[in-house]
């Protein structure tokens, strides 16, 4: 199994300036911290700024979103390439908030998959179940038709290399966090799904990240469940001392 993966989605906060300091602050405060993986992932244009930022440290860089072309006419993107000599190691690809207030569906999500993956950037696949479609059980095909559709026609390598952020859209910034129980069953499902299409060992190899609402509070609970392999944080990875928090949640000696 890899280590566990945290990871601070920065959203649309935060000037070069800014991101350039957060990353210094978080850089400062890891000196104990072994065994966790952690990926900062500031707008697109603090990503150089952060990487410099973060050189020669165990932090690594992501980007929010990519798109699925190396180059072209398609104004206002960023392909896979200039991610990786911008210094990305990740991306995090179909966001709820992509998918709902940018229309992003299955289909593109799926080519975004594919050329991070070609690209040798790892994606962080997200997926998430609105309040309405939990509310009627409809969960766990929710969840099934994302991964589907996302991970169509990948073979068994290309799965083990994939991370994947279960992130119900009602805990996301709301304060409202799926409880450890419920974010470990649909993480099982996520895994059994994974397990069918390519086997025990893509299936183990592959992280299930839980996002939504994740605060120092209830870190550690979630940190405990275990089907969670890692967290996906937004609002509380903006504060140095928060995140480095969170993060101590997967030391077991700090715990
Ligand atoms: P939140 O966001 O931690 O602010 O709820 C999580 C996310 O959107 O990745």
């Amino acid at each position: 199994m890899k280590p566990p993966l945290v990871v601070g989605n920065w959203k649309m906060h935060g000037t070069e300036s800014e991101a350039a300091m957060l990353a210094r602050q978080i850089r400062k405060g890891l000196k104990q911290i072994e065994g966790v993986e952690i990926v900062l992932a500031p707008p697109f244009t603090a990503l150089s700024a952060v990487h410099k930022a973060i050189r020669g440290s165990s932090l690594r860089l992501g980007a929010q979103d990519v798109h699925w072309e190396t180059e072209g006419a398609f104004t206002g993107e960023i392909s896979p390439r200039m991610l990786r000599e911008a210094g990305c190691g990740f991306a995090i690809i179909g966001h709820s908030e992509r998918r709902r207030l940018f229309n992003e569906s299955d289909v593109t999500v799926a080519r975004k998959v594919f050329s991070a993956l070609h690209a040798g950037l790892t994606p962080i696949l997200c997926v998430g179940e609105t309040w309405q479609e939990r509310k009627r059980g409809m969960t766990a095909r929710v969840i099934r038709r994302q991964l589907r559709a996302a991970l169509k026609g990948l073979g068994k390598s290309a799965i083990e290399k994939l991370d994947i952020a279960y992130e119900p859209v009602w805990a996301i910034g709301t304060g409202r966090n799926a409880t450890p129980s419920q974010a470990n069953e649909v993480h099982r499902w996520i895994r059994e799904f994974l397990r069918n299409l390519a086997g025990n060992q893509a299936a183990m190899r592959c992280r299930i990240l839980y996002g939504g609402s994740v605060r120092p509070e209830n870190a550690g609970e979630l940190a405990s469940a275990p089907e969670i392999n890692g967290l996906l944080v937004g609002g509380a990875s903006l504060k140095a001392k928060d995140f480095l928090s969170i993060i101590r949640s997967f030391v077991p000696e700090s715990r």
